[in-house]
């Protein structure tokens, strides 16, 4: 369990809707308390109760909130979508999140417009973490992959990082460039079909940043350099119309085979669900680690709930 000395007081009350609301140290305060709480089960949120708000499906990240509430012997409520609430009767956003401020210590909203999650934060009276709002930011998300990342590489600087898929409509690799940029020393491929490439505006905030990043239409051309290849789903979800999905999918299909000549030290992220993208062969190479990453999600997310109520701090 994480002692005073760990602990950011500065997170007490924050929302997180953006990785950029954290400072380095922030993230990195973050993932030493969900160190410390790996294997924690204790009943530091008794008492307390989390909104789970997921306007938009999803597996792991609802369910390693429920599990890490569950870990610290709290409460929760909220839905799983938004059929059987009264947002089916016209009740916006604005007057859903003043109810659950009322009825929670904490709200995780998911929800599919870009966005949704900073109006939450300015209109809550109690901190709003954003679960994924449309293709915008994924910053729970963040923190797990960077958790992989320091677990496998022993730090998160000076990487040559590839990202791979859908980079246009993927909120998990916005997210993780903009992390990605605050470390001295990393590189960023960005591999993807041309229809899919990263926002102008994201490349923009690297080029200022001073980051070395380049664009690149096949996977092979990233594979003997990389030291993370975070792999992702073309999202059919988030396309206008079923033409563009038609002519981007199974554009990547990476293989054991394609794995001959990279480094030893090379790991295979994916925030998951995985369609076609990774072949199951894959999972049996000692490059895959997208199911442990996914697991990290219970002890940062842990450790998110920890910093942002405050548990530990003296009154
Ligand atoms: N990585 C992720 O957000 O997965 P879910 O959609 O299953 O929550």
């Amino acid at each position: 369990m994480p002692d005073q000395a760990v602990l950011a007081p500065g997170l007490r009350g924050r929302s997180l809707v953006s990785i950029r609301d954290f400072s380095r140290l922030e993230i990195e305060e973050v993932l030493a308390t969900a160190s410390h709480l790996e294997g924690h089960r204790g009943d530091e949120l008794a008492g307390r109760q989390i909104a789970l708000l997921f306007y938009e499906n999803s597996t792991r990240t609802r369910n390693s909130f429920v599990t890490a509430v569950h870990h610290l012997g709290g409460s929760l409520c909220g839905f799983d979508s938004a059929e059987g609430t009264s947002v089916q009767k016209g009740e916006t956003l604005y007057d859903t999140i003043q109810m659950f401020s009322a009825y929670s210590d904490a709200i995780v909203l998911r929800h599919p417009r870009d966005g949704s999650a900073r109006w939450a934060a300015d209109s809550a009276s109690v901190p709003v973490i954003n679960a994924g709002d449309g293709k915008n930011q994924h910053p729970t998300q963040t923190l797990l992959d960077l958790y992989a990342i320091r677990g496998t590489q022993g730090r998160l600087d000076n990487l040559t990082v590839a990202l791979v898929g859908d980079l246009k409509y993927g909120r998990t690799v916005h997210s993780l460039s903009d992390a990605l940029s605050m470390y001295p020393g990393n590189k960023l491929r960005y591999v993807s079909p041309p229809s899919l490439r990263m926002p102008s505006e994201q490349l923009s905030s690297l080029r200022q940043a001073g980051v070395e990043w380049s664009e690149h239409d096949c996977l092979e051309a990233v594979l003997d350099e990389a030291d993370v290849l975070y792999v992702t789903r073309i999202q059919r979800e988030r396309m206008p119309d079923e033409t563009e999905y038609e002519k981007v999918r199974g554009a990547f299909r990476l293989t054991a085979g394609m794995l001959r000549k990279v480094r030893s030290s090379l790991r295979i992220l994916h925030p998951l669900p995985r369609v076609d993208e990774i072949a199951p062969d894959v999972d049996h190479t000692p490059y895959a680690f997208y199911f442990q990453q996914a697991a990290g999600g219970v002890p940062v997310r842990k450790a998110l709930l920890w910093l942002l109520l405050g548990i530990g701090e003296r009154a």
